[in-house]
């Protein structure tokens, strides 16, 4: 039987790590006035996040609507796709190693929900991983050789489709973990 809480399936949280979202709604937080500069700073790196994943989306379906092709769509990802990458990398090392630990030691009940968003990074991780090397190859094909550049191009987008599927519903169950979590104790004391 599958995991009922994969990322690759779920559709939310169960409801018994939501207690505290049940106390602070999503759609309550940014008029929140406890809502501290952490948490202001991280919902706008997931804001970042989302907005390149937007971004890697359209130039794929944009590729696989034939209206670019394999050429325009390697040269149109290359520059910004280093970057997001890399940043994701940061962002997932401190929230390992700095933020959970933390938010783990602050409140038991939401340990194995933590512990869930730990394993999604090891997911999210790999797939990561898995498209540096489809990009690589996506670059390094012949410009010379359509079948191959798009072959590659294919590969790419649909490794690109993954990963933004797989981060939006990440985001979305972290934030309703840590943001509630943030906005119900002190920040300050919280990430002391
Ligand atoms: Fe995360
Ligand atoms: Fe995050």
């Amino acid at each position: 039987m599958s995991d009922p809480l994969s990322i690759e399936t779920r559709e939310g949280l169960p409801d018994e790590w939501l207690f505290l979202r049940e106390k602070y709604p999503r759609d309550t937080w940014m008029a929140n006035s406890d809502l501290g500069e952490h948490a202001r700073f991280w919902l706008s790196i997931h804001r970042h996040f989302r907005m390149m994943g937007a971004h890697l989306q359209s130039q794929s379906d944009t590729y696989r609507e034939g209206l670019i092709d394999a050429g325009t769509f390697r040269q149109t990802m290359a520059p910004r796709l280093q970057q997001f990458l890399q940043t994701l990398d940061h962002h997932h090392r401190i929230e390992d190693g700095v933020f959970f630990p933390k938010f783990m030691a602050a409140e038991k009940r939401l340990i194995k929900g933590i512990e869930l968003l730990e394993e999604d990074h090891h997911v999210i991780d790999a797939e990561v991983h898995n498209m540096v090397e489809i990009a690589n190859k996506l670059l390094q094909s012949d410009p010379a050789n359509s079948d191959q550049l798009k072959r590659n191009g294919e590969a790419f987008a649909n490794c690109s489709e993954r990963i933004v599927a797989l981060l939006g519903r990440h985001l979305d169950d972290e934030e309703d973990i840590v943001v509630p979590l943030m906005l119900d104790r002190n920040e300050i004391e919280l990430m002391d």
